[in-house]
């Protein structure tokens, strides 16, 4: 069955006392929740303070994960985080391949497969991201660029696709507050989902993430393959965050 799934992205922002405060308005408020089972939220932190997500939301019902996961195992690989470190600190998912990852730190199609491959071998649930940017979609080839994207992570993990998660961020949405319309986004989603079950995990959770706010969620999130969130700016305000997984 398809769970529904909402994931906070903090990025590079955060502070121990202000995330002391987020952490526990969100674990208290989601254990408070009467969701139906089935709805799962997580939030994935900057590397530091993985400590303190472990400690805050150990004995709740959130889960938390990294940013960004290394390709290799162990080794000299300075300023790398591995996949077994991330397992350490009780991390269950990990983002690869996020837009900013691609455009600021070169992350190419093959490196974000490999981190996906690595994350899947040590046990965590990769949050496989894909998207275009304005020009691609002017251009008409949204379809083409997102398929090549999952094309490649899809042919490094083979049958271990079934337990990853996809979200598909146009990079036009992200932290712009122009959001896709539900419409572009479940036509996507629909594309993704195709290819998604040949590779035999068409019931992986797709998340969309893109300005995802409380006022659009609902609308969003009601689209036939969209299963949840993968939300930036939105997941530094406990309410908001909360409200966005009630949705
Ligand atoms: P946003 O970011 O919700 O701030 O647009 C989403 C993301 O980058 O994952």
């Amino acid at each position: 069955m398809r769970g529904k799934l909402v994931v906070g992205n903090w990025k590079m922002n955060g502070a121990l006392a202000t995330n002391a405060a987020l952490l526990e308005a969100i674990a208290a408020g989601w254990s408070e929740s009467t969701e139906p089972p089935g709805r799962a939220i997580a939030v994935c932190v900057p590397y530091p303070y993985l400590v303190q997500a472990q400690a805050a939301l150990s004995l709740t019902r959130v889960a938390w994960g990294a940013q960004d996961v290394s390709e290799h195992a162990a080794g000299a690989y300075t300023g790398e985080v591995s996949a077994g470190m991330l397992l350490e600190f009780g991390c269950r998912y990990v983002i690869v391949g996020h837009s900013e990852r691609r455009q600021f730190f070169c992350d190419a199609d093959e490196t974000v497969a490999a981190k996906a491959k690595a994350a899947l071998a040590a046990g965590l649930v990769p949050i496989a991201c894909v998207g275009e940017t304005a020009t691609e979609r002017d251009a008409g080839t949204t379809e083409t660029v997102v398929l090549r994207q999952l094309g490649a992570v899809l042919d490094a993990v083979g049958r271990d696709a079934a337990r990853m998660v996809v979200a598909y961020e146009p990079v036009w949405a992200i932290g712009t507050g122009r959001t896709a319309t539900p419409e572009q986004a479940q036509a996507v989603h629909a594309t993704l989902r195709t290819r998604l079950a040949q590779a035999g995990a068409g019931d992986i959770a797709l998340l969309y993430g893109g300005s995802v706010k409380a006022d659009n969620a609902q609308a969003l999130f009601a689209m036939r393959d969209i299963d949840g969130g993968l939300i930036g700016g939105a997941s530094l305000k406990a309410r908001e965050f909360l409200a966005i997984a009630r949705a």
